[in-house]
């Protein structure tokens, strides 16, 4: 791979140690995947961050690093609430274990926004043609299918070396060639709220890594943002789709291949919901991904004035709460928690919540394997009719 003169410099290690392994990092990942040079990125998102996830080894390798960020980066969901973690039924040690993480990140200057919305937060991470190197892999979907922005999964470790070099390697869904639909899914159907979800599930385990072309028909009204982060990170957990196009909604394809079509109708996504019942469910999580304030009005509304009988969460972006206080307020009210910085997935306190009730097609296909319980799919006036003990 090229490096300019400054690269090879850093590579040499004329700059620091540590920069010099962060730039081992990326050259390392550019000659697997035959990156012509590197590219420098507007922003990056760290995954990497959950102590559960990382363990002692991973926040010693954080820890020991020096410097800092050189463009704006901020971090994936940790293990807990960092305020409100006692109540969540974290244990000690774990807490300050995670304290420990986020203190070695801060100390990186990243920012402390544990997030896999880092778009419904901050105007200005990406826009379109922009090179990201961002990790979680709802928000890479997100940003390469519906921003326009171009970016890999990074791993935790090549996003923290891009964030501290600034740059990433040109390979993967930074080229053109790479970006070409792979497969055209006509679906005909009226989808609303977590359908998309049951959908991404369903056409994720069909595409695998591909590149799905939706042309949807019989809408009543086209999909909206987040409708479409859910479709991303469903298609992103039950395959590993990390970009996809939906005909007159995202950005368009830069030219064709070769597709192969896929059809689906109304009984197909029927069937996602099916062969997932909600039957037993001890608890309900939403916010997967972290929810808008959009969305949690639609919560607040459906939850305003009346008491929930099971454990409920609502997961969220810290700033998303702020900015909603009323929002947070009449939810909480209800008696379920809104959850900042973490969220079902990744934080150990879910393992003890039995069977959950989740409208979220990426939830559906993690709970079972990364908390070890079982998961039921529900609309989201199902899930919190659940909640409230009304089926
Ligand atoms: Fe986000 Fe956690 Fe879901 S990181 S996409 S809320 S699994």
């Amino acid at each position: 791979m090229y490096l300019s003169r400054e690269e090879e410099a850093v590579y040499k290690g004329e700059r620091g140690e540590t920069l010099a392994r962060m730039m081992e990092i990326l050259v390392a990942l550019g000659d697997i995947y035959d990156a012509e040079r590197l590219v420098p990125v507007r922003s990056v998102q760290i995954a990497g961050v959950s102590f559960k996830n990382i363990g002692k080894a991973g926040l010693e390798w954080i820890a020991d690093l020096q410097g800092t960020v050189t463009v704006p980066s901020i971090l994936n969901p940790a293990g807990m609430d960092l305020c409100r973690w006692k109540e969540m039924g974290i244990d000690v040690d774990f807490a300050e274990k995670q304290q420990q993480v986020i203190q070695a990140y801060r100390k990186l200057g990243v920012s402390i926004d544990c997030t896999c919305t880092p778009y419904q937060i901050y105007d200005g991470l990406a826009g379109p043609g922009d090179h990201l190197a961002w990790s979680e892999s709802s928000a890479v979907s997100y940003a390469n299918s519906v921003i326009g922005a171009r970016t890999n999964r990074e791993g935790g470790p090549s996003a923290l070396a891009a964030a501290l070099v600034g740059k990433t390697a040109l390979y993967g869904y930074h080229l053109d060639e790479n970006r070409r639909p792979t497969h055209l899914i006509e679906v005909e159907a009226d989808l609303r709220g977590s359908d998309y979800g049951a959908l991404g599930f369903l056409v994720g385990e069909m595409v695998r890594d591909g590149v799905p072309f939706f042309r949807l028909s019989g809408l009543e009204s086209q999909p909206g943002t987040g409708e479409l982060k859910a479709l991303g990170a469903s298609m992103a957990a039950s395959g590993s789709v990390a970009l996809y196009y939906v005909e007159n909604v995202t950005p368009a394809p830069p030219s064709w291949g070769e597709e192969e079509r896929i059809s689906l109708g109304r009984e197909d996504i029927l069937e996602v919901y099916a062969a997932h019942p909600t039957e037993g469910a001890q608890a309900v999580a939403l916010g997967c991904p972290h929810c808008s304030a959009e969305e949690l009005e639609g919560i607040a509304r459906l939850l305003e004035g009346r008491k929930v009988v099971k454990e409920m969460w609502v997961c969220t972006a810290r700033k998303t709460a702020e900015q909603n206080p009323h929002l947070v307020r009449i939810i909480e009210e209800s008696g379920a928690r809104v959850y900042c910085d973490t969220c079902m997935v990744v934080s150990p306190a879910s393992e003890s919540l039995g069977k959950i009730m989740v409208n979220s097609g990426k939830a559906l296909a993690y709970l079972p394997g990364l908390a070890g319980v079982k998961a039921g799919l529900g609309s989201i006036e199902e899930c919190i009719d659940a909640a409230l003990g009304r089926r």
